[in-house]
C-alpha cells in the first residue's frame, strides 16, 4: 500500500515538473540586449533618419482609410451604423487609441531598435507563446491590411483606365469582372444586377476562378521594389506622400467654400453606436504608424528618429483626417455620401470635376505608397519571427547585391495575391483592425511589465503619465475591439478563427524548433 502510495506520489512530482517545464518554456524571454546584439550581426543596411521614417509613416497611413473606408464609417454599412458629422469625433476617438499605444511603441522602439516590432517587445516581456501569438495576429495586420488595400487600389485603377477608353481597347477598359476582383465580390455585384454567378464565373476542376489581376501586378512591382532596397523604397514612397497631401491639400481648401454648416445637424445621426462604429471603421485609416518599428535595424541613430517618425506621421494625419472629415460632411448631406468614392464624388457633387480627377489619380498613388509599407513591414516581421526559428530559416535568405530578405518578400508577395482572390475590401479590412487592436494592446500591456521587471534599463525615449496612458490605450483599443464585435458577423467568426491556428502551428512547428535551438545552445556551452 505504501508502495503504492510513494509511486503515486513520484508520478505526480513527475507531471507537476512536465507541466512547470512546459509553462517555462511557453514564458522564456529573450533578452532585450541579446535582441540588439543579434540584429547587429544581421547585416541590414541603416539609411534611414527622421524626415524618411515620417515619410515612410505617412506613406503607410494615408490610403483606402480616407480615400475609401471614410464615406463608410460616416454613412454606414449593412453591419454597422454610420457616424454622420460626429464621424470628427470617431476620428478622434481613434486617433487618441492610437496615440497612446504610438507613445508605447516609440518607448520599445528607442530602447529595442531592432526588426521585429510588437513582436519583439512581447518576446522580452511575455515570452516566447504571446511573442508567437502577436507576430501570428500582425501578419493579420500587415498582410490582410495590404489584401484590402490592394483590392481598393485594383478599383481606383480601372477608374483611372476608364479615363482612357478612347485611346485604349475594350478588353483592358473593361475585363470581365471575374479578372479584377475576388470572389465575394464578384458574386455580390453580379447578384445585385440579377445575374446568376455561375452563369459568368469561369470554372476549373469545379472551383470558380476570380482573379484580381491589376492587384497581382501591382504587387509584383512592389516585390520588385522592395528586393531592390529601402533607400529606393523610400524615394519612392516620398514622391507619392507628397502627392497624396497634395490632393487632400486641394480637396480641403477647394471643399471649404462649399460648406454648407446646415449639413452638419443633426451631428450623431445613431447616437452613440454610429460614433463608436465609425471610430472601429476609421481606425482603418490611421494603421500604419507602428509600421515604422519594424524598419529599426535600418534606421540611423533608431533611439531619437524612431519616436520622432512614429508620433510625427500620426500627428500630420490626425491633423488631415479631422479637415477632411470637416469639409466632407460639411459638402455633402450624410445620405449622399458615395460610400465607394467619398472624397472624389464629393467633388464632383460641387461641380469641381478636374479636381475629383486628381483626387482619383492621387488616391492611387497614397494606395500603392500604403502598399509598399505594408508589405516592407510583413517582411520585416517574418524576419525577425525567422531569426529565432519560428519560420524557417530559409525566409533570412538576403539578395546577394541589395541585402534585403529576397525570398521572403517573394514569399509575402504570394500570400498577397493568394489572399486577394479570397477576401473582400470590407471582412479584409476589419480583420486588420482587429489583429492591430489586439497588437496595440499587448504593446501597452508589455511596456507596463517591462517597467516593472526592467525598470533600469536605459529608456531614450518614455511614455508620460505611465502607468495612466498606456492603461488609456488598453482601454481604448479593448472597448472599441469589444463593442465592434456584437455588429460585425464574419470578421468576428474569422479573428478567433486565425488565432486558433496560429496556436496549433505554434505547438505543431514553433514550440518544438524552439526546443532544439535551446538545445543546441546547451550542448555549444557544454563544450
Ligand atoms: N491606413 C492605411 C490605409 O488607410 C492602412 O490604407
Amino acid at each position: 500500500m505504501s508502495n503504492n502510495n510513494e509511486l503515486e506520489s513520484f508520478s505526480n512530482k513527475n507531471e507537476l515538473n512536465t507541466i512547470s517545464k512546459f509553462v517555462k518554456n511557453l514564458t522564456t524571454i529573450k533578452n532585450p540586449d541579446e535582441m540588439i546584439k543579434q540584429a547587429q550581426k544581421g547585416g541590414l543596411k541603416k539609411t534611414l533618419g527622421a524626415f524618411d521614417l515620417i515619410i515612410l509613416g505617412v506613406g503607410a497611413i494615408i490610403g483606402s482609410g480616407i480615400f475609401t473606408v471614410v464615406g463608410i464609417a460616416a454613412a454606414g454599412s449593412a453591419e454597422s451604423a454610420g457616424a454622420g458629422p460626429g464621424l470628427i469625433i470617431s476620428m478622434i476617438l481613434a486617433s487618441l487609441a492610437c496615440v497612446f499605444s504610438a507613445l508605447c511603441y516609440s518607448e520599445f522602439a528607442s530602447m529595442i531598435p531592432v526588426a521585429g516590432s510588437a513582436y519583439l517587445y512581447t518576446y522580452a516581456t511575455m515570452g516566447e507563446f504571446m511573442a508567437w501569438i502577436i507576430g501570428w495576429v500582425l501578419m493579420l495586420e500587415y498582410i490582410v491590411g495590404y489584401i484590402a488595400v490592394v483590392s481598393a487600389w485594383s478599383g481606383y485603377f480601372m477608374q483611372f483606365l476608364r479615363g482612357f477608353s478612347k485611346f485604349l481597347p475594350d478588353f483592358i477598359v473593361n475585363p470581365p469582372i471575374y479578372l479584377i476582383h475576388d470572389y465575394t465580390t464578384v458574386v455580390r455585384e453580379l447578384s445585385s444586377d440579377g445575374i446568376d454567378p455561375s452563369t459568368v464565373i469561369p470554372t476549373f476542376l469545379g472551383i470558380p476562378i476570380c482573379v484580381n489581376i491589376p492587384g497581382i501586378i501591382i504587387t509584383i512591382i512592389i516585390i520588385a521594389f522592395l528586393i531592390k532596397g529601402m533607400q529606393e523604397s523610400t524615394k519612392m514612397a516620398g514622391l507619392m506622400v507628397i502627392i497624396k497631401l497634395g490632393v487632400v491639400a486641394m480637396f480641403v481648401i477647394t471643399g471649404a467654400f462649399y460648406i454648407k454648416p446646415q449639413n452638419w445637424t443633426p451631428f450623431a445621426p445613431n447616437g452613440l453606436e454610429g460614433i463608436f462604429m465609425g471610430a472601429f471603421i476609421i481606425f482603418f485609416a490611421y494603421i500604419g504608424f507602428d509600421a515604422i518599428a519594424t524598419a529599426a535595424e535600418e534606421t540611423k541613430n533608431p533611439q531619437k528618429n524612431l519616436p520622432i517618425g512614429i508620433i510625427g506621421s500620426l500627428g500630420v494625419c490626425t491633423v488631415v483626417y479631422v479637415l477632411v472629415a470637416l469639409v466632407l460632411t460639411g459638402v455633402v448631406p450624410i445620405d449622399k455620401i458615395d460610400v465607394h468614392a467619398p472624397i472624389a464624388s464629393a467633388m464632383t457633387m460641387v461641380g469641381q470635376n478636374w479636381v475629383a480627377g486628381l483626387i482619383s489619380i492621387g488616391a492611387l498613388t497614397g494606395l500603392t505608397s500604403v502598399l509598399l509599407v505594408l508589405m516592407l513591414a510583413a517582411t520585416r516581421i517574418l524576419y525577425a519571427m525567422s531569426r529565432d526559428r519560428f519560420l524557417p530559416s530559409v525566409l533570412q535568405t538576403l539578395h546577394p547585391k541589395f541585402k534585403t530578405p529576397c525570398i521572403l518578400t517573394i514569399f509575402v508577395g504570394i500570400i498577397c495575391i493568394i489572399g486577394s482572390i479570397l477576401l473582400n475590401i470590407s471582412t479584409a479590412a476589419e480583420l486588420c483592425n482587429f489583429g492591430t487592436f489586439a497588437s496595440f494592446i499587448i504593446v501597452c500591456v508589455a511596456v507596463l511589465i517591462l517597467r516593472k521587471i526592467d525598470p533600469d534599463r536605459p529608456r531614450p525615449f518614455k511614455v508620460p503619465l505611465s502607468p495612466f496612458l498606456p492603461i488609456l490605450g488598453i482601454l481604448c483599443c479593448g472597448g472599441l475591439m469589444i463593442y465592434s464585435m456584437q455588429f460585425l458577423k464574419t470578421s468576428r467568426i474569422l479573428f478567433p478563427i486565425w488565432v486558433i491556428l496560429g496556436i496549433a502551428f505554434y505547438f505543431l512547428y514553433g514550440y518544438k524548433e524552439q526546443r532544439k535551438a535551446q538545445n543546441e545552445t546547451k550542448e555549444v556551452n557544454n563544450g
